[in-house]
């Protein structure tokens, strides 16, 4: 009879998570149970201000983009998704100036595609050599030692060595030529960061012998946080295809990324993650802006306005933190802080006052510098001269602290 069944149905769910046992007496869970109210907050609409984002990220988004970002989405896996993500490579190959077959972009930011580079060619035990120039140095020494990696100069053999162009805590430009040469005599895989230099000064993936580059959307590319290329050559392919151990991440492991990017070669695309579609189609867009405008182009017209910019500084008696101006990053200006002046009251004032944000040092250049980005579609004079002012007006007004 029932009584019969139900022990038989209680054996059957002894084996059986007991969450979902019916023989526990249930639960009442009608709204009135509810303990968390709906918050306040989210009863009113959402306000965005406007911003002059003229720090070292991220930037201004042209209404291009912007729109682009806005279009319906589609599935993750859909064949003109599949083409729009083939786009994406063909946009990064020319930004990249590279012919790799290995390049995509990461569903995440510049720290994303930091940590793909690494997690997938380094294996536990191996070595790295980080040039530490600035702040992301010290963060990749960090990656690498999180994940039990030796990192040391040359006794260690270095399986790889990480430089950064575009240095944004030192508003440096990093000279790059030789070094790819010199890591392939000594079998090291040259991986090069050019998350705050990509379009803004020049960079040549394959001349430059650098196995892995990457980069990020929010800087000179224009497109939102959240996207961020990256492309590896055949030497890192190998490296990175042949490891005894799998990497640490499941999400950044490229032998999934490659497949889902269409660049194993194999002909079904599988499900790996859930790709950021309006992510991807703003990248798309500020891809063909740059490929529009031509690489070329858009370096000169990075330079010809950092220089009106540091000009323009200079003027106002400020003293440039890098003084070689060839050493300069284009797209990230640092000004040293000037003398007996508070660079926090600096940077409040010219908030407030303009609308517009400058940023503080970063890591080691922390107390040092203002820095002042003005990338892709903010690199305008008109905007540089907004910037002078309104550290003209700032130093004027923000009373010099006996300091
Ligand atoms: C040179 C450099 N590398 C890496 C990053 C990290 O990128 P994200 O903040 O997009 O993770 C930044 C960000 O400012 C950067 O300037």
């Amino acid at each position: 009879g029932m009584g019969a069944l139900l022990a038989q149905q209680a054996a059957v769910e002894s084996s059986l998570p007991p969450m979902i046992s019916p023989l526990q007496p249930r639960l009442d869970r009608s709204m009135s149970s509810l303990t968390i109210p709906p918050p306040a907050c989210m009863l009113r609409p959402l306000e965005v201000p406007f911003r002059y984002l003229f720090g070292p990220g991220p930037s201004n988004v042209p209404p291009r983009i912007l729109a682009a970002g806005a279009r319906p989405i589609i599935g993750h896996l859909h064949p003109e998704m599949y083409e729009i993500m083939n786009d994406i490579k063909k946009g990064i190959q020319y930004a990249f100036q590279t012919q790799n077959n290995m390049t995509i972009a990461m569903s995440g930011s510049g720290h994303a595609a930091m940590e793909c580079a690494i997690f997938n060619t380094v294996e536990p035990g191996e070595s790295v050599l980080v040039a530490v120039n600035g702040i992301w140095g010290e963060r990749v020494a960090e990656i690498a030692e999180r994940m039990g990696m030796l990192y040391a100069l040359a006794k260690h053999k270095p399986v790889l060595f990480f430089l950064t162009h575009g240095e944004s805590s030192a508003g440096l430009a990093h000279p790059v030529d030789g070094i790819g040469d010199l890591c392939r005599k000594h079998n090291t895989l040259f991986l090069v960061d050019t998350v705050a230099s990509l379009g803004a000064a020049p960079i040549f993936m394959d001349q430059q012998n650098i196995d892995i580059l990457y980069t990020g959307s929010q800087k000179a590319l224009n497109a939102p946080p959240g996207t961020a290329p990256i492309s590896f050559n055949e030497r890192a392919c190998q490296k990175m295809f042949t490891r005894k151990t799998k990497p640490v991440s499941y999400l950044l492991d490229m032998s999934h990324l490659s497949n889902y990017w269409g660049n194993d070669g194999k002909p079904a695309r599988l499900y790996h993650h859930t790709g950021p579609v309006s992510g991807f189609f703003a990248l798309r867009e500020s891809l063909a802006i740059l490929a529009e405008t031509g690489l070329e182009e858009s370096w000169k017209h990075h330079k010809e306005v950092a220089e009106y910019l540091w000009t323009g500084l200079e003027d106002l008696g400020l003293k440039l933190f890098i003084r070689e101006k060839d050493l300069r990053l284009p797209s990230v200006t640092t000004i040293a802080i000037p003398q007996g002046y508070n660079w926090r009251e600096i940077l409040q004032y010219i908030m407030k006052h303009h609308q517009m944000e400058m940023t503080g040092g970063l890591g080691p250049s922390i107390n040092m510098v203002i820095r002042v980005g003005l990338m892709g579609y903010n690199c305008q004079k008109r905007n540089a001269d907004l910037a002078l002012a309104a550290l003209a007006d700032a130093l004027r007004n923000c009373k010099k602290s006996k300091a």
